[in-house]
């Protein structure tokens, strides 16, 4: 059963910046764009396995640091490519602190 985790106040992740959660041998990436939105996706690229969070945040999209495949940060939708995506995760907000459903 999933349950929501408490993971960080979301003034510590600067805009257009991103942090990792390291949560039962999964890495997820907490991202905020240009307009204080906050997303959670896996850290791993579905393509060679980059780390989506040393990549460029722009609009909702996340651009890979390797191989620069542009990821739909609401939906883990790889753009202009016919692959599966990324595994979202459902995060809230309370009192400026971010929770993820997991
Ligand atoms: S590893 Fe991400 S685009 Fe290639």
């Amino acid at each position: 059963m999933k349950t929501w985790i408490k993971i960080i106040n979301q003034e510590e992740i600067p805009i257009m910046g991103s942090r990792v959660l390291e949560y039962k041998n999964q890495e997820i990436a907490i991202f905020k764009n240009r307009e204080n939105k906050i997303f959670a996706i896996n850290n791993i690229c579905p393509h060679k396995s980059g780390k989506l969070s040393e990549g460029l945040v722009h609009e909702n999209f996340i651009t890979c640091p390797l191989h620069s495949w542009d990821i739909n940060l609401s939906t883990g939708q790889v753009l202009n490519e016919d692959v599966t995506c990324s595994n979202i995760y459902e995060i809230k907000l309370e009192n400026n602190i971010i929770y993820i459903k997991l």
